[in-house]
C-alpha cells in the first residue's frame, strides 16, 4: 500500500484524530493512564494527510513525534479536555476517527494538593466517577462526521468489537488485540464495516494505517 498516493483518496477531506493515552488526575503529581503510546493515531494523521486529507489532530500524552504538514494539532491531556477539544473542532469535519486510548473514568476526588501519607498506614480512597464518551457523543450528533472507531481488547476481540460498532452506531471499526498492539510499533488489524470484516495480516503501525485509509477512502466513496 503507497506511502504517497496518486491521485489523492481523501483529498480535500477534514479528518479530526484523536490519538494517545489520557490522563486523570489523582493530585499534582499522580495520575491515572494507560500504555497507549500514540504510535497508530500518529501513522493514522500521517497517512490521511499523505492521502490529501486536511488533519486536526487532538492529543493526550504520546510517546512519538507528532506529523509535520497537520492543519491543527492541540494536546488535551484528561478525557474530559479531549472531549471539549474534539467538539470544538467537530463541525467543520467530514471524518473522526477516535484512536486514543481515553479513559473511562476519572478521579472525582482528585486533589489540587499532593497528597501525604497520614502515618496511619491507610490508604487513601480514590473515587471514580465515569467520563464522557467522546466517540459514541460525536456519532450522536444530528449531522455526525463519518465515524470510525478502535477497540483495543485483550480477549473475544472480534464478538466484542462487532458489538461496539453498533452499540456507538457508527460505520466502521478498526479491532485488534491488546497485547499486538498498545506500546508496540507493529498492529494486527481487522477492519469491521457494514458491508464486510477484513483481517490483515500482522504489519508496521504505517502500513496498518495505509489499509484503514484505503477502506476509509473506498466507504466515503460509496
Ligand atoms: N472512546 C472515546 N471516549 C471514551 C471511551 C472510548 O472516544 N470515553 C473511543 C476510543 O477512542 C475508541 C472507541 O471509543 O475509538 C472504543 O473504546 P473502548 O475503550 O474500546 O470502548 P468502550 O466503549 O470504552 O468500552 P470498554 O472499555 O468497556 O471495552
Ligand atoms: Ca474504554
Amino acid at each position: 500500500l503507497p506511502d504517497v498516493w496518486s491521485p489523492k483518496p481523501l483529498r480535500g477531506k477534514k479528518i479530526l484524530l484523536t490519538a494517545g493515552a489520557t490522563f486523570e488526575a489523582i493530585d499534582p503529581v499522580r495520575g491515572i493512564t494507560n500504555i497507549s503510546s500514540g504510535q497508530m493515531g500518529m501513522a493514522l494523521a500521517r497517512a490521511c494527510r499523505a492521502a490529501g486529507a486536511e488533519v486536526t489532530l487532538i492529543y493526550g500524552q504520546i510517546q512519538t513525534a507528532l506529523p509535520p504538514g497537520l492543519v491543527h494539532t492541540e494536546q488535551a491531556v484528561s478525557a474530559e479536555a479531549m472531549y471539549r477539544a474534539v467538539h470544538r473542532h467537530i463541525a467543520a469535519q467530514d471524518v473522526f476517527i477516535a484512536v486514543a486510548a481515553v479513559a473511562d473514568y476519572k478521579v472525582k476526588n482528585s486533589s489540587s494538593r499532593k497528597l501525604k501519607k497520614d502515618g496511619t498506614g491507610q490508604p487513601p480512597q480514590i473515587e471514580l466517577a465515569e467520563n464522557p464518551d467522546i466517540l459514541a457523543s460525536v456519532a450522536a450528533l444530528p449531522q455526525p462526521p463519518f465515524c470510525v472507531g478502535f477497540a483495543a481488547e485483550s480477549d473475544n476481540v472480534l464478538e466484542y468489537a462487532r458489538a461496539k460498532r453498533l452499540k456507538k452506531n457508527i460505520p466502521m471499526l478498526v479491532a485488534n488485540q491488546v497485547s499486538l498492539a498498545m506500546g508496540k510499533p507493529t498492529n494486527q488489524i481487522t477492519i469491521i464495516d457494514a458491508q464486510q470484516e477484513t483481517a490483515f495480516p500482522e504489519s508496521s503501525k504505517p502500513q496498518a494505517a495505509a489499509q484503514i485509509v484505503a477502506r476509509l477512502a473506498e466507504l466515503l466513496g460509496a
